[in-house]
C-alpha cells in the first residue's frame, strides 16, 4: 500500500510548511494541494536560490514527482501561468503539473471584488491577501462559479461565462467598478484552455490509483494554517476554506480512511499576517529582534507581520482539530540568544483560566495569555544535525512544548535550507 503524509500549518499561516513541504516532496512519487490557492505563499530555498510559489505544489523541483492542484483549491489560471513563467525563467523545466477539472476557477472579477468588499468594510479589513479567494469560494458555493474543466468544453463554458457574467456585470456595476466583456474574457480564456487543457484531468481517479499502489509515497500540501480556517479559527479574520487534514479527503477526491500521518506545522513562536486577535502577540523589542532574525515579511504581500510567544492553547486546539501525529517545530534557531523564552500554556478570560479558544474574537481579544518562562539559549543552532547536539536549554524548551500539547515534535527546522532540517520522528524518517 502507498504511503500518506499531510502537512499542515498549525497556527496562522506562515509557518514554513514550504520548507516541510520540500523536504519531503523530494521523497514523495505525488505531491496535492487540496485548498486554497495563490493566496499562499510558499518559498523554498535550495542549492543557494530561492523559489517561491503560490498556488503550484512544491513537488514541482523534482521531475519524477506528480504534482496536483486538485478539486478543493481555487484556481486562478493567469497566475499558473505567471508561475510556470517564473519557474521556466529559474530553469525549472522538467516537471509533472494536473488540475483538477473540477476545481473552481478564480476569474479577473473576483480580485476586485476582494478589494471593493475590503474597503466596504470602512476600518474593519480582514486583511485579505485581495487575491480573490473569498469571492471565487462564494461563486462555488453560490453555484455561478466557473471549473477549470469547463475549458476544455467552449459551448458550455461560454454558457457558464455568460451566466457568471450577467450576474457578476451587475455586481461590479453596483460598487462603481469596471465591467467585463463576454469576449474579451470568453477569448482569453480559450487562449489559457490551449496552454493549460492537456493538465485539466480528473485527479481524483489519479491520487486514487496513487493511494492504491505499493510503495508510492503521497504527500498532501496544506495552505495557510488552521487559525486561518473558515470553520475554526479566528471567524472572521479568517480564509475561505479548511486548511485541516480533514478537508484532504473531500478537497482532493478521496476516502477519510487513506488520512494516518500529519503532521502540523508550527513555528517556534507565533506570527500573523492582517487582521484579528492575537493572545500571545509581542510589541516589544523582542518582537522586533524576532521579525528581523526570522525575516518575518509576507512572500505574497510583503507585510511585516505580527509576532508573539509560542501559543500551546492554539497548538492543542488544532492538533484536536486536525489529528496532528507530529510537530515540525520550524524556525527553532530564530530563538537563539535570547535570555528567556515563554510558551502560553492558558489563557485568562475574565477572571477565569481556560484552556481552549473561545469562539468569537470578542473574547478572543480578551483572552490574556498565561506563560511558563523558561531560559533561553545563547549557542547558534543553526549547524545541528541531531536532537542531541542542541543545548539543554533548547531540549527543555522542545520537551515542554511536547508536555504542554501531548504531541511529540517530530522535525526541528534550524534554518531555511534543505540541509537544516532535523528529522526526530523514526516513522517521518521512512517517508
Ligand atoms: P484571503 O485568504 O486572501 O481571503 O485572506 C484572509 C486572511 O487569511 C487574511 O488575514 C490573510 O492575510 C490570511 N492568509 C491567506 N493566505 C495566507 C497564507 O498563505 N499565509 C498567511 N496568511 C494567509
Amino acid at each position: 500500500m502507498s504511503e500518506r503524509l499531510v502537512v499542515i500549518g498549525s497556527q496562522w499561516g506562515d509557518e514554513g510548511k514550504g520548507k516541510v513541504t520540500d523536504y519531503f516532496a523530494c521523497r514523495a512519487d505525488m505531491v496535492v494541494r487540496y485548498q486554497g490557492g495563490n493566496n499562499a505563499g510558499h518559498s523554498v530555498m535550495f542549492n543557494g536560490h530561492k523559489y517561491s510559489l503560490q498556488s503550484i505544489p512544491s513537488g514541482i523541483f523534482n521531475p519524477n514527482t506528480v504534482n496536483v492542484m486538485a478539486n478543493g483549491m481555487v484556481v486562478n489560471p493567469e497566475s499558473v501561468l505567471v508561475e510556470l513563467d517564473r519557474l521556466h525563467a529559474q530553469g525549472i523545466t522538467d516537471y509533472q503539473l494536473y488540475i483538477s477539472d473540477r476545481a473552481a476557477m478564480v476569474m479577473p472579477w473576483h480580485s476586485a471584488l476582494d478589494g471593493a468588499y475590503e474597503n466596504l468594510k470602512g476600518g474593519k479589513l480582514i486583511g485579505t491577501t485581495k487575491k480573490g479567494i473569498g469571492p471565487a469560494y462564494s461563486d462555488k458555493y453560490s453555484r455561478v462559479g466557473l471549473r477549470m474543466g469547463d475549458l476544455l468544453e467552449p459551448e458550455y463554458f461560454a454558457e457558464r461565462l455568460q451566466a457568471a457574467l450577467d450576474q457578476k456585470n451587475m455586481e461590479l456595476k453596483m460598487l462603481g467598478l469596471p465591467t467585463y466583456d463576454f469576449k474579451e474574457v470568453y477569448d482569453r480564456y480559450m487562449e489559457i484552455a490551449k496552454i493549460l487543457g492537456p493538465r485539466i484531468v480528473d485527479t481524483s481517479a489519479l491520487i486514487n490509483k496513487a493511494l492504491r499502489t505499493p510503495d508510492k509515497k503521497i504527500l498532501f500540501e496544506g495552505a495557510q494554517g488552521m487559525m486561518l480556517c473558515i470553520d475554526h479559527g479566528t471567524y472572521p479574520f479568517v480564509t475561505s476554506s479548511t486548511p485541516s487534514s480533514a478537508s484532504v479527503p473531500v478537497g482532493a477526491g478521496i476516502s477519510p480512511k487513506w488520512i494516518n500521518n500529519v503532521l502540523g506545522v508550527a513555528k517556534a513562536y507565533c506570527t500573523r499576517v492582517g487582521e484579528g486577535p492575537f493572545p500571545t502577540e509581542l510589541h516589544d523589542h523582542i518582537a522586533h529582534e524576532i521579525r528581523e532574525r526570522g525575516h518575518e515579511y509576507g512572500t505574497v504581500t510583503g507585510r511585516p507581520r505580527r509576532v508573539g510567544w509560542f501559543d500551546a492553547v492554539v497548538a492543542r486546539y488544532t492538533s484536536r482539530l486536525a489529528g496532528i501525529d507530529n510537530w515540525a517545530l520550524m524556525l527553532f534557531d530564530v530563538l537563539s540568544g535570547l535570555d528567556k523564552v515563554k510558551i502560553c500554556t492558558h489563557y485568562e478570560l475574565d477572571g477565569e483560566i481556560i484552556d481552549t479558544p473561545p469562539s468569537t474574537i470578542s473574547k478572543l481579544a480578551r483572552c490574556k495569555p498565561v506563560y511558563i518562562e523558561m531560559d533561553g539559549w545563547k549557542e547558534d543552532i543553526s549547524g545541528i544535525k541531531s536532537y542531541d547536539e542542541l543545548p539543554e536549554a533548547a531540549k527543555a524548551y522542545v520537551r515542554k512544548i511536547e508536555e504542554v500539547t501531548e504531541v511529540p515534535v517530530g522535525v526541528i527546522s534550524v534554518g531555511p535550507d534543505r540541509t537544516q532540517t532535523v528529522i526526530i520522528s523514526e516513522k517521518l524518517k521512512e517517508f
